[in-house]
């Protein structure tokens, strides 16, 4: 039997709020596999926080398991399971140096002071910052400080970092630099992380696989791949990315994984089921990224005989020119628009068509994804 790093089986968090409960993680089950960076993505008050806080011992679940590398934690306290956690307000001791904060843990563990010091050496290695370590903590930017943060949480080499919005204090740029660096650490160390984030494009571009929660239950999890062009549910397709969603009704349901939708404007077309999807007929909703939108005034010969394309009449109602792409509003039946993002070859695609022409715009079967309506 395969063991992974972390498996939450049925678990339940009940709060209780002055006399109202509040469920705050609503049977949750998960298997995250040894060294694989796994993010938690999800609104605010989603249950994220109290996930992880589960997973580190902080809180006890009301109901269900947690396993770390196939041990049950029941019963086990915070300072003896392998995790260990940097949080959002990583909260340096403003008093000591940087290599004082990082030996700080591994004293009370009774490390002894030259051990800890090589140590924490070697871990403000790892993050970058080899020649800090006599340094206080208003000394650094806020980017080195996250990384000394990080450094005081990996110097006890833990077999799971968790990590809560790690990045949320720092400004954009720094964001994007820090989150580069992290994915980078996080390979060479192969520590498993668990990483919150209410940033759709940063647990695309650093996660391995992504859990989209809301109101306590994890929704879908995936790759980013998966979760982006296979959205489940309605709510996944709308939080990661922008999308198009159309009113639909589902014809039939094909053997491959497709089915035949009719449009609002009376045509018919084909377009992927999404896993999750339990309506058999009726009333759907198609979701559609608006890049995988083509735009044309006409179709060729050979798009027209594709029998995977879908080719549709619609009127253009804005276009916006947005330095990378241009944003088409297009409308495909009475009160039914769609927005199409377009990308600027040589500055061409802004001037190339007029406002209340009707266009032919076209798609892929697959990629579009019917959903429950
Ligand atoms: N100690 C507590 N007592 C009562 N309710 C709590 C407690 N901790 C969290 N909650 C509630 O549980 C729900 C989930 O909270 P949680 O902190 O896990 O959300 P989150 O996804 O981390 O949100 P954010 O992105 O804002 O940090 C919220 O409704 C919150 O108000
Ligand atoms: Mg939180």
């Amino acid at each position: 039997m395969k063991s992974y790093d972390v498996e939450l089986q049925d678990i339940v968090k009940d709060f209780d709020s002055g006399g109202a409960q509040i469920r705050a993680v609503d049977y949750v089950s998960v298997q995250i596999a040894d060294g694989e960076f796994f993010a938690l993505l999800g609104p605010s008050g989603c249950g994220k926080t109290t996930t992880l806080r589960l997973i580190a011992g902080f809180e006890q679940p009301t109901e269900g398991h947690i396993l770390i590398r196939g041990r049950a934690m029941e019963g086990i306290p915070a300072y003896h399971r392998p995790v260990n956690t940097v949080f959002q307000d990583y909260a340096l001791f403003p008093h000591l140096t940087v290599e004082q904060n990082i030996m700080f843990g591994l004293q009370m563990e009774g490390v002894n002071k030259r051990e800890a010091l090589k140590r924490a050496q070697d871990a403000l290695e790892m993050v970058r910052l080899p020649d800090i370590g006599k340094r206080k903590p208003h000394q650094l930017s806020g980017g080195q400080q996250q990384r000394v943060a990080l450094a005081r949480a990996l110097v006890k080499q833990p077999a799971v970092l968790l990590l809560d919005e790690p990045l949320g204090a720092l400004d954009l740029k720094l964001r994007k630099s820090m989150q580069y660096e992290l994915k980078a650490l996080q390979r060479d160390v192969g520590i498993t992380f668990i990483y919150v984030t209410h940033d759709q494009e940063e647990a695309i571009t650093m996660a391995d696989r992504i859990a989209v929660m809301n109101e306590g239950k994890m929704l879908q999890v995936g790759t980013p791949k998966e979760i982006y062009e296979r959205p489940g549910t309605h709510f996944v397709a709308d939080f990661i990315g922008e999308t198009n969603f159309i009113p639909a009704t589902l014809l039939k349901r094909e053997n491959d994984g497709r089915g035949r939708v009719r449009l609002p404007d009376g045509s018919e077309i084909c377009a992927a089921l999404s896993d999750d999807l339990t309506t058999t007929s009726g009333a759907v909703t198609l979701a559609i990224r608006p890049e995988r939108i083509g735009l044309a005034s006409d179709v060729s010969a050979e798009s027209a005989t594709d029998r995977d394309l879908d080719i549709l009449d619609a009127k253009l109602v804005d276009s916006q020119y947005i330095g990378t792409d241009t944003r088409y509003t297009l409308q495909i039946a009475e009160g039914t628009e769609l927005v199409a993002r377009v990308q600027n070859v040589d500055g061409r695609n802004s001037a190339a068509f007029d406002i209340g022409q009707t266009v032919k715009i076209f798609w892929h079967h697959s990629s579009t994804t019917v959903l429950d309506h």
